[in-house]
């Protein structure tokens, strides 16, 4: 195998021609590794018994890259004809590959594995004629047909890891070692006493830069300052978690979070999974054979066995121990001063397939101080994947990342010695439940620096996500945001009046807020639903929204609106969000220059009761401006609370008749009564065009 192709091709070469001839040497050397690493089972049974439950056997994986290639290129129109239509469904999706789903327990009808090594050759010569025939413009960049190639190379190489775990976790008859998959020899050197190593406080920028081919949420901008802190020099050895088995780490509950505690108790862990053996003689499983324990290697656990060693190692110490947070791991690789390409040297790390089908010494790879900076194994980082702002999701791969932005998915960061392309750079951000088990272990650091929470899920609740759209989102039909429109028409009723605070009640996700916030000293914004609030005060706290729009069915399209983008970003100082119940205001709420209560009075439970007691909170000559469509439902609103819509003795009382009655004592009426519209998309085929009502009422008494 050609080493040097175990990197990620550079995409800013001036050559359209060697960068064609460098992707078709990438594509065949990644199918021909891939196709190697299953000859390390021993049988055709062994690809098809589960190595694990959670998983689908090997025979899954085996054609699972292929489909891959052919059912993403049929979806960016690159070809038209499938190979194997019966294959293209069955090897299309199983599992969430990044997630930790119980495998259907379906009989599937799998095809023989001659038949899956003749569909591979086949899909060869559909992709390997497909690259020699497309024409090649530079850049090659994410709306590239060739980012789709890219992207079937890079997903091979995913997969190249992920089955060698699977491998790894089949029971031994099942596996062989072979030559070209050989182990690191150096098993039996003590393990290296580790100790800490001062790391300076700096700024990090992250975000990708390099040219080579990106996973969707590699890009976009994070910036960060780390304060100092002190790093393991090594990656915590076998040896060195040894200490905590033995100090029955596994069986103080104690030293285990919650989750982590579950986790156990449901796997019934007492040691590393990897472990073999007994206490006295401990064996570890590698690929394809069990070795005497090489107690130098990197202990191989999940984040919550990593966490449990941490908080032993805190009492050890008397200092708070914890694994670095993505930005931390960013500063020890500038401290250890890689470059931003990530490692080029072969001499340098045990990463690419260079030089081991396994872990090695811990004290092998120096990075400066540092060892396994990068390689080896991936190192747990204390920091649930989140998107950086500007994430756009890859139309063609468009669930590979958003399904994992859900507070439960942890970094992992560095490669390990099969990590090639792009999982080996820096820039990579591949993210796994927090129980799940890869060729992964950890360092650990001292600091009291907290871990900064970045959960930002794409808000799904349809209700929200259409109120994000409606606040914050695309116009439609021409029709202006209404919010805003609203805040406009309330400044130009306030010229030549004090402009000192606002309510906005009844705020939703809080549009208005922000936009009155432009004039105004300070705006609140109320609401009833706390939802709707704390999507609010999400946005305020974070700059950015991100939600999930209905297109049709089950299918949905993925949003991210910001502040900075509206204009809005220099008012979140003015501004505050507050759940309550417009009808029962807590007293601290008074003393307005205005009250905009928009689309509100239908759904008050006692509009009537808001009514009579609104004057106390509103300044003298203050303005309160009621918008509604005066949609009165009894869901919302009492029949004998409605304050229109209905007959009386005879007589059609309006809305307006009602709030002139309710409001008369203590309001004038100005201008005249306007109707503004505004539009509710619910899918990308339905929408609600409504006319609010707007009246202005300047209070006298
Ligand atoms: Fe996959």
């Amino acid at each position: 195998m050609d080493q040097l192709l175990n990197r990620s091709i550079k995409l800013n070469q001036t050559s359209p021609e060697i960068l064609r001839a460098q992707i078709r040497a990438s594509f065949h050397q990644t199918a021909d590794l891939y196709e190697s690493l299953f000859e390390n089972l021993v049988s055709d049974e062994a690809y098809f018994v589960k190595p694990i439950s959670l998983r689908h056997p090997l025979i899954f994986y085996f054609g699972h890259t292929n489909t891959f290639f052919i059912n993403k290129l049929i979806l960016s129109g690159l070809i038209s004809k499938r190979v194997n239509a019966k294959f293209e469904s069955m090897f299309a999706v199983g599992v969430d590959e990044m997630g930790w789903d119980d495998v259907n327990d379906q009989n599937y009808d799998w095809p023989k594995v001659h038949e899956v090594k003749v569909y591979r050759a086949r899909v060869r010569q559909v992709v390997d004629a497909l690259i020699s025939e497309l024409p090649l413009n530079l850049p090659i960049d994410w709306e590239s047909p060739w980012w789709i190639i890219l992207m079937g190379i890079e997903h091979e190489r995913i997969h190249l890891e992920t089955s060698s775990v699977l491998i790894r976790q089949h029971a031994l008859k099942y596996v062989k070692p072979s030559a070209d998959w050989s182990i690191c020899p150096e098993q039996h050197a003590p393990a290296p006493i580790n100790s800490l190593v001062n790391i300076n406080a700096r700024d990090v920028e992250i975000g990708k830069r390099d040219a080579s081919y990106g996973w969707d949420n590699e890009y976009g901008v994070f910036e960060k300052h780390c304060s100092a802190f002190q790093a393991a020099m090594y990656l915590t050895s076998n040896a060195e978690f040894l200490g905590f088995v033995e100090a029955g780490g596994y069986t103080n509950d104690d030293y285990w979070a919650e989750e982590g505690l579950s986790w156990k108790k449901y796997a019934n862990a007492n040691h590393p999974t990897f472990w073999t053996g007994q206490a006295s003689q401990w064996k570890l499983r590698v690929m394809a054979e069990e070795i005497a324990m090489p107690w130098s290697w990197p202990a191989e656990v999940n984040y919550h066995e990593a966490k449990a060693f941490c908080h032993w190692k805190t009492e050890q110490l008397g200092a708070t121990v914890r694994m670095p947070t993505e930005a931390e791991w960013y500063s020890l690789y500038e401290e250890a001063g890689l470059s931003d390409e990530g490692v080029s040297n072969s001499e340098e790390a045990n990463l690419y397939l260079d030089h081991f089908a396994s872990s090695c010494p811990v004290n092998k790879f120096a990075h400066g101080e540092l060892f396994d900076v990068v390689g080896n194994v991936w190192q747990w980082t204390e920091t649930p994947i989140f998107p950086f702002d500007g994430f756009k999701v890859h139309p063609i791969y468009d669930d590979f990342t958003t399904p994992t932005f859900d507070g439960r998915h942890n970094l992992i960061k560095g490669g390990s010695w099969i990590g090639t392309g792009n999982e080996a750079l820096k820039s990579a951000r591949y993210a796994f439940r927090r129980h799940f088990f890869q060729h992964a272990g950890f360092r650990y650091i001292v600091t009291d620096t907290p871990i900064e929470d970045h959960s930002s899920h794409y808000e799904d609740d349809k209700q929200l996500s259409e109120y994000a759209e409606f606040h914050y989102g695309d116009t439609y039909y021409g029709v202006p945001n209404f919010p805003k429109a609203l805040s406009e028409l309330a400044i130009n009723v306030m010229q030549g009046q004090p402009m000192r605070t606002a309510l906005d009640l009844g705020c939703a996700t809080g549009r208005a807020t922000f936009e009155l916030a432009k004039h105004f000293d300070h705006v609140t914004g109320i609401d009833f639903s706390a939802r709707f609030i704390g999507l609010a005060l999400k946005l305020a706290q974070q700059g950015v929204l991100r939600y999930t729009m209905a297109t049709e069915g089950d299918l949905v399209s993925y949003q991210e609106r910001s502040l900075a983008d509206l204009g809005l970003e220099d008012v979140v100082k003015k501004v505050d969000f507050w759940q309550g119940d417009a009808c029962n205001l807590k007293p601290s709420f008074t003393g307005y220059d205005l009250i905009l209560a928009a689309n509100l009075i239908d759904r008050l439970y006692s509009p009537r009761h808001f009514l009579n007691a609104i004057h106390n909170r509103l300044n003298i000559g203050g303005i309160l401006m009621i918008t509604s469509p005066y949609t009165w439902l009894e869901e919302h609103t009492p029949r004998e609370e409605w304050i229109g819509g209905f007959k009386r003795d005879g007589e059609n009382v309006t809305t307006l008749d009602g709030l002139k009655e309710l409001l008369g004592q203590h309001f004038e009426l100005v201008n005249q009564p306007l109707k503004v519209p505004f539009v509710i998309r619910e899918t990308q085929h339905k929408f609600q065009h409504t006319l609010s009502e707007v009246t202005f009422w300047k209070r006298i008494l």
